[in-house]
Order: structure tokens, then sequence, then C-alpha cells
């Protein structure tokens, strides 16, 4: 079967990409707006793009009505920072709560139950309950169409990682401690339980 973007409606076109790209890692995006409200939500189109410079990027779509910006991105478009909260399994319930489609107003932190905690470079709250965490500062947003739909990449800096006690040993973050969820295509995620080596040709060492 082949099909082509244009012969199909941008709906189904993701749903094909989110049934494709498969484990999709999920960003638990923390912000502020400018009138003190904390905001959070996830996002699954969402990767680390680079070692030096740190960057990771996320992309929130514009809404389908309205004046179609997530909470999220209005919120770092004006402060420029956003905290990544990696969402280990027993934050999966709550990150699920925190994507509802609520208004600016209401805090997601206390609809998924989980605690704010001030980050220490930026003004952005970070959630307490998370292993691993980022504080960003937005590098760049592009804008990746003007349709109701479009995707709006953004490129952020990371300043500085949070981890938990014994997450790291020797800059190496224990995986099966993390127990990350990874998102699949509609309601479905899986864990990272199951995990295998496979030793690359020609490389010693292991990156
Ligand atoms: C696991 C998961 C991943 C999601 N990934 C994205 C995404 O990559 N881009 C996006 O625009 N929305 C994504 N969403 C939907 C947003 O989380 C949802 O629209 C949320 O209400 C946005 O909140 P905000 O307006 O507070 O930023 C995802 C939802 C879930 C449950």
């Amino acid at each position: 079967m082949i099909i082509k973007p244009s012969e199909a409606s941008p709906r189904d076109i993701y749903k094909l990409m989110i049934g494709m790209v498969v484990p999709r890692p999920i960003a638990w995006v923390s912000t502020v707006s400018d009138d003190g409200h904390n905001n959070l939500a996830p996002y699954s189109f969402f990767n680390a793009i680079s070692g030096d410079p740190p960057v990771i990027c996320f992309a929130p779509s514009r809404k389908p009505a309205g004046d179609n910006k997530k909470d999220t991105f209005r919120n770092l478009e004006k402060s420029g920072v956003f905290v990544v909260n990696i969402v280990s399994e027993h934050l999966a319930d709550a990150m699920n709560q925190s994507a509802a489609d609520v208004p600016p107003e209401v805090d997601e932190f206390a609809l998924a139950g989980v605690t704010p905690e001030p980050a220490t470079l930026i003004q952005a709250p970070m959630v307490k309950e998370a292993l691993a965490k980022m504080e960003c500062k937005v590098r760049q947003i592009i804008q990746l169409g003007d349709q109701p739909t479009s995707g709006i990449l953004v490129l952020g800096d990371v300043l500085c990682f949070h981890f938990a006690e014994g997450l790291v040993e020797n800059f190496r973050v224990d995986p099966a401690m993390l127990n990350a969820v990874g998102r699949m295509g509609g309601n479905s995620y899986c864990d990272t339980r199951n995990r295998f080596e496979i030793i690359r040709p020609g490389v010693n060492t292991k990156l």
C-alpha cells in the first residue's frame, strides 16, 4: 500500500505517523504563564537531537479552533523557558490526567496530583515526583504550517539536568530505575522493561 499525504486528511495522516513512528518518548512539559499559573502537559513529538550543545525538541500542534495555541506553547513563547520531565511508569496515569484540554488558569499539577517544585535556573516549575528532568531555554521556534492543526517545532537548550539519587552512575542513566514509558498509536503505551543489547561492529567502547 502506498499513501501520499496529499491523498488523505490531516487527521488520517496524523494517525499513520503516530502508529508508525513508535515508540515515542514523552516530554512531560511544565511551564508557567505570565500571570503565574503553572501548566503541565505531555508531548510525544519529542526527542534529544544534539549532545553538544545539548538540545532537545518537541512539537505542540496548533489547536483546531480558537486562538489555536496550546497553553504550553503560549507560556514558553512568552517566558522563553520550560522543563521536560521524564515519565516513569508510576507517573503514567498522572501524565494522562494532565493531558486534559482545560483552560489556561487550571493547574494541571493539581489535576494530575503531582507536586510543583522550583527549578534552579529558570522560572518554570518541575514535577517533584519525576526521576529525571531538564531545565530548558527556548533556542528556536519553527512554524511547520499555518493550518489549524499544523505543528510547531520548539528547540530547547538544556541548561540543567536533574536526576534522582542513584539514577546516574558515571554519567550512565539506569534504565531499570528510570522505567520510562513510551507512546504508541492511539491510547496505547509501552514500557521499557524488555531490553536487549546489540554490539555495534568495530566499536569497542559502549557509547
Ligand atoms: C501521551 C501524549 C502525548 C501527546 N503528544 C502531543 C504532541 O506531541 N503534540 C501535541 O500537540 N499534543 C500532544 N498531546 C496532547 C496534549 O497533551 C494536549 O493537547 C494538552 O491538552 C495540551 O495541554 P496545554 O494546552 O496545557 O499545553 C499528547 C497527549 C498525550 C496523552
